[in-house]
């Protein structure tokens, strides 16, 4: 093994199988043990893992994974689950790497802060909308001065998933997160990249919800069409996210400063997408008057991974977050890694808008988890859409009425489950 090599081990076969790709080929990790409870599929990429040669050591169970000799557990199973996931993992003495999102719970969101203070391990959000060469781009331009200072800025991920519902739910489980969320919940592909960019914290929100349009009972899901966050940020700025499952793919971002503006181009545009970015700046800061005072470039940033990182998923951005997460976990000082509280920061607006929506919209103060006076507020605040976790505290997915799911929605997904084999999520 090389010397700066982390044991890895991965939770999650779906998604997880872009981390299982990574780390069966980067040199400085080793993937060693692989944890999933559906045993049909663990059995699959079990008989996929020998027949590529690689010894690897599968998990039903997840207390008896972490009892496997490793560095580091990538989390990548149920998006609602990983705070528990991580606290154990973090109490067990390993490093965590999370896939979006970080919590569901602002009482998991103290729980989890806690857990990573005490533990003295690293803890990294893998969002990866923050690692595109476009947002990596304007993070480097943002932190250099170029626009100045941030005055608004917006940004979105819709992805409509109704051709892939039967994957992503395993055959339509009704209780199965991506039905049961609130349509604010999965907030991060779109809130994320303005924060690293800025590295500003968001400090209040006001959330609006699209209604539960027929196509979201259509796909068993009980949250509005798409929700927009109006988030007021820690130096005054405003900054619109939104996300959801309108038309079709979108992902775009923009930053307003005080000197000039800068974005991607839209995903669907064809023109580089997300790794390409548009900046307009003043030649003359300061000289409004002058309409040729302007100094407008577009471009591809390239770097030495550029080739490489394309290989993997969301045209590279997975190779870079997963990166700069085994680099800062290795001591790397110039990775780019998201801490546990810039990953609540990211988070928190899209559960304060949920319950913002629930309160007609009001504005909603989003607390700093950096300081242990403000989390004290939050220590038992179970409020969520799942009722098991949230008991006398749950609340709704949707702010106006709870829609009807018919029958004949769970049977058509479960025909279409079996039709297909069983599929992985995508
Ligand atoms: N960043 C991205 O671009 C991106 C894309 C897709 C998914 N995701 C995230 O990846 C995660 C996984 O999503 P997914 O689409 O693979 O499907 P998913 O959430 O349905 O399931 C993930 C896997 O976790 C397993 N699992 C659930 N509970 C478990 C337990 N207690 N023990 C062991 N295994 C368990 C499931 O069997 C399943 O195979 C989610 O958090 C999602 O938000 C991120």
């Amino acid at each position: 093994m090389e010397e700066r090599c982390l044991k890895v081990g991965v939770v999650g076969i779906g998604r997880g199988r872009a981390m299982i790709r990574y780390a069966n080929s980067n040199k400085h990790c080793k993937l060693v043990a692989i944890c999933d409870n559906w045993e049909e599929g663990l059995a699959r990429i079990k008989a996929d893992m020998e027949k590529q040669g690689k010894d690897i050591a599968f998990y039903a169970d997840y207390d008896e994974f972490l009892k496997h000799d490793m560095d580091v557990v990538i989390l990548a199973n149920y998006a609602t689950e990983h705070a528990p996931f991580a606290v154990k993992a973090l109490k067990k003495g390993f490093h965590v790497m999370s896939e979006c999102l970080p919590v569901q719970t602002m009482a998991e969101a103290v729980e989890l802060v806690e857990a990573v203070e005490a533990s003295g391990k690293k803890y990294c959000f893998m969002e990866n909308a923050c690692y595109h060469s476009g947002t990596m781009e304007m993070k480097r331009l943002y932190k250099e001065g170029v626009i100045g200072e941030f005055e608004y800025g917006e940004g979105e991920y819709c992805h409509n998933c109704e051709g892939i519902w039967t994957e992503l739910t395993h055959g339509g489980e009704p209780n199965h997160w991506r039905n049961t969320m609130q349509t604010t919940f999965y907030c991060t592909h779109s809130i994320g990249p303005l924060i690293s960019i800025t590295g500003l914290r968001p400090v209040s929100v006001v959330g609006v919800e699209m209604y539960n349009h027929p196509r979201m009972r259509n796909m068993g899901r009980l949250s509005g069409l798409y929700a927009l966050e109006i988030i007021r940020m820690e130096n005054g700025a405003l900054y619109k996210s939104l996300h959801g499952e309108l038309y079709s793919h979108s992902g775009w971002f923009n930053c307003y400063g005080s000197k000039g503006r800068m974005e991607t181009t839209r995903e669907d545009v064809q023109m580089g997408n997300l790794d390409r970015v548009c900046l307009d700046v003043f030649k003359v800061p300061g000289d409004y008057t002058n309409v040729d005072n302007h100094v407008t470039v577009t471009y591809m940033p390239q770097d030495q991974y550029t080739k490489k990182a394309r290989a993997f998923g969301h045209s590279g951005a997975d190779f870079y977050c997963l990166w700069n997460c085994i680099e800062h976990i290795l001591g790397n000082p110039e990775a780019n890694a998201i801490d546990v509280y810039q990953a609540l920061d990211m988070c928190m607006p899209g559960i304060f808008a949920h319950f913002s929506h629930l309160e007609g919209s009001k504005e909603l103060k989003i607390p700093n988890m950096r300081d242990p006076k403000e989390r004290e507020a939050y220590r038992n605040d179970h409020r969520c859409t799942n009722p098991e976790k949230a008991g006398d505290q749950y609340v709704p997915a949707y702010s106006w009425d709870t829609p009807p799911i018919e029958q004949e929605v769970w049977d058509r997904f479960k025909a279409d489950w079996e039709a297909k084999g069983h599929p992985n999520t995508v």
